[in-house]
C-alpha cells in the first residue's frame, strides 16, 4: 500500500492499494470520528460497491444511510446536492459526523460540496472509485456543482479527511471511463515530470496495463497523486502554482461544454493540451516536437486529441471558465515536457490561441 501526506491547513492522508474498501470502517473511524455515516453514490457505483463499504463502517461502529443518485454529469446540479443535505438532515447527522463520497468525480464533488455547507461544515472522506477521482478530483479539496452556464461555477475548498483508494475497483470501470482518466495522467506528466512521462510513453497506463500487472497500475497512480501532493501542499487556495493543473483545461472545458458533456473531462482535456501546445508551437513558444510528444501520448492512451468545435464555439463556452477575470484568463503554457508556466492572457489574445490550436496543418503552418 502507498501512503501520501498532504501537507494541507487540515493535513490528511491518500491510501492507495487493494482490497482497502473491506477496510474502510476501521480507516475512517481513525480519520473521522463520529457516529453516523452517509455514504453518497451514484447509481453506476452504488449497485457495486455500496454493500461492502456499508458493511465495514457498520462493523467500525458506524450507523450507517446510503444516498444514490442517478449516474452522470447532468446530475451535479442543485437539486442532487440538497437531496444529499435532506437526506443527513433527516438521518439526524450532526457536523461531528461523516459524509462519504463512493465513486468517481461527479460524486466526489457533490458530496464534498454537500459535507463543506452541512452545517457549515461536517467530516468527509473520499473512497474514488474511477481513475479520474483517485489520480486527481478526489485529491486537493476541490468541490463543487455545475450551473446552467457552467462547469464547477459553485462550490468549496473542503479537504477530505482521509482519501481511499483502492486500484482494485477499476476492474469495473467501462474502457471509456479509464481511458478518460488517462487525460489527467498526461497532463500531471506534463506539467511536472518529464521522467513520469517517459515512463508512459514506454509503457502506456492501459486497460491491458491493469489487467496484467495491478501493482504496476497502483504505482503509477501514487505518482500521479505525489504530484498533486507537491502542487496542493504548495498552494492550496490556487493563488499560483495550483494553477499548473489547469493545463488543457480552458479550451477543454469549452469542448465538453460544447459537446453537451458526451464527451469525458478527461478526453477533453486531451483535446484541450494538444490545442494549447499547438498554438504554443505556431507562436513559438514550445518546439514542435514538445506538441507531438503530447498528442502521441494521449493518443497512445487512447484519447482524443482534436475536435470539430470552430473557435467562435470554444470561445463563447470558455467565457463561462472560473479562470477568466475581467478581460484576461490565467492559461497554462507548455515550454517543455515537466516544464510548463501560467500567463495571464488578455481575451482576444485567447480567442487568436484557441483558432492556432484548433486550425488544421493546411490552414496554418504548424
Ligand atoms: N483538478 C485541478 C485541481 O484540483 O486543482
Amino acid at each position: 500500500m502507498y501512503t501520501l501526506d498532504i501537507d494541507t491547513e487540515r493535513p490528511y492522508r491518500v491510501l492507495i492499494g487493494t482490497l482497502l474498501l473491506e477496510q474502510c470502517g476501521e480507516i475512517v473511524r481513525e480519520a473521522s470520528g463520529g457516529s453516523r455515516a452517509l455514504i453518497v453514490t451514484d447509481t453506476n457505483v452504488g449497485a457495486l460497491y455500496a454493500a461492502p463499504v456499508r458493511r465495514s463502517l457498520e462493523e467500525a461502529g458506524y450507523e450507517t444511510s446510503v444516498h444514490v443518485f442517478e449516474a452522470g454529469e447532468e446530475h451535479k446540479r442543485a437539486e442532487t446536492y440538497l437531496a444529499i443535505l435532506e437526506d443527513a438532515a433527516r438521518h439526524e447527522m450532526t457536523r461531528g459526523d461523516v459524509i462519504v463520497a463512493l465513486g468517481g468525480g461527479v460524486v466526489g464533488d457533490v458530496a464534498g460540496f454537500a459535507a463543506a455547507t452541512y452545517m457549515r461544515g461536517c467530516h468527509f472522506v473520499q473512497v474514488p472509485t474511477s481513475l479520474l477521482a483517485m489520480v486527481d478530483s478526489s485529491v486537493g479539496g476541490k468541490t463543487a456543482i455545475d450551473l446552467a452556464c457552467g462547469k464547477n461555477l459553485v462550490g468549496a475548498f473542503w479537504q477530505p479527511d482521509v482519501v481511499i483508494a483502492d486500484v482494485g475497483c477499476l476492474a469495473t470501470l467501462e474502457p471509456d471511463q479509464f481511458i478518460d482518466g488517462c487525460g489527467e495522467v498526461v497532463k500531471h506528466a506534463v506539467i511536472a515530470d518529464e521522467e513520469l512521462f517517459c515512463e508512459l510513453e514506454k509503457t502506456p497506463l492501459t486497460r491491458e496495463l491493469l489487467l496484467a500487472d495491478l501493482s504496476r497500475v497502483a504505482y503509477l497512480i501514487a505518482r500521479n497523486i505525489d504530484i498533486k501532493r507537491a502542487v496542493v501542499s504548495a498552494d492550496e487556495r490556487e493563488a499560483g502554482v495550483r494553477k499548473l493543473l489547469n493545463f488543457g483545461h480552458s479550451i477543454g472545458h469549452a469542448v465538453e461544454a460544447c459537446s453537451d458533456f458526451r464527451l469525458g473531462h478527461g478526453a477533453c482535456v486531451a483535446i484541450g493540451m494538444v490545442a494549447m501546445a499547438t498554438a504554443c508551437v505556431r507562436t513559438g513558444l514550445c518546439e514542435p516536437s514538445v506538441r507531438d510528444r503530447i498528442r502521441a501520448l494521449a493518443a497512445a492512451h487512447g484519447l482524443p486529441t482534436s475536435c470539430d468545435f470552430t473557435a467562435d464555439e470554444l470561445y463563447a463556452a470558455a467565457l463561462h471558465d472560473k479562470k477568466r477575470s475581467g478581460d484576461a484568463i490565467d492559461l497554462v503554457l507548455p515550454e517543455g515536457i515537466g516544464t510548463c508556466r501560467i500567463a495571464n492572457v488578455p481575451l482576444l489574445e485567447f480567442k487568436q490561441l484557441i483558432a492556432l490550436g484548433i486550425e488544421t496543418e493546411g490552414s496554418v503552418e504548424a
